[in-house]
């Protein structure tokens, strides 16, 4: 089984699902008329994307990105490229960038300067997750669902070598499952 290869899980399906209905709830309140454009950053925030904007009872736009920073290893190469631009116009919209986890930071601190000179209206991060312990550039996370300690989580869209993002937990990878 998938699950054979996690040494712990972190959140179950349950608590991920509670968590997630409540950013939801937060966002639904916060951006009512205001029409936010959601920008889920695939392909780790793919799950948690569509998860969470079923949980925003306001009118919504939903977009993403292909971003890449970490080839198949565990640690970011501390370069950010974009295989795939949003299509909508960021212009004058309430812009909700949708991450699964920040680790170092680095992929947000090159996105958000980009982001900004398309002139939004506003813009914030939405991150599921947050590893403060890991991060070399500080990043301002609007709405969160947890803080994680330093290990390497695989699950609800967050993967090891594009394995995993199926399971439906959170959990921490065996070690010797990478090294
Ligand atoms: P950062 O640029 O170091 O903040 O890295 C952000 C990206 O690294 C996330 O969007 C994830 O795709 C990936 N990442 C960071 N930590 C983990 C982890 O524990 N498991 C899986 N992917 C991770
Ligand atoms: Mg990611």
């Amino acid at each position: 089984m998938l699950t054979d290869d996690l040494k712990s899980v972190l959140f179950t399906e349950e608590q991920i699902a509670k968590r997630v209905s409540e950013l939801g709830a937060e966002l639904t309140r916060d951006y009512e008329g205001k029409d936010p454009l959601v920008i889920g950053i695939l392909k780790g925030a793919s799950v948690f994307t569509t998860d969470l904007i079923r949980h925003m009872n306001t009118p919504m736009q939903l977009d993403f990105m292909v971003v890449s920073s970490y080839g198949s290893g565990t640690k970011t190469s501390g370069s950010v490229k974009i295989r795939k631009d949003a299509d909508a116009d960021m212009r004058d919209r309430h812009v909700i960038v949708c991450e699964d986890i920040i680790d170092s930071g680095v992929t947000m601190s090159n996105l958000f300067p980009l982001f900004e000179t398309r002139k939004p209206a506003s813009l914030k991060l939405c991150a599921l997750l947050s590893k403060p312990s890991r991060r070399e550039v500080e990043i301002k996370i609007d709405y969160l669902g947890w803080e994680v300690p330093d290990e390497f989580l695989v699950g609800y869209g967050l993967d090891y070598a594009e394995r995993y993002r199926n399971l439906p937990c959170i959990g921490v990878l065996k070690p010797e499952i990478y090294s």
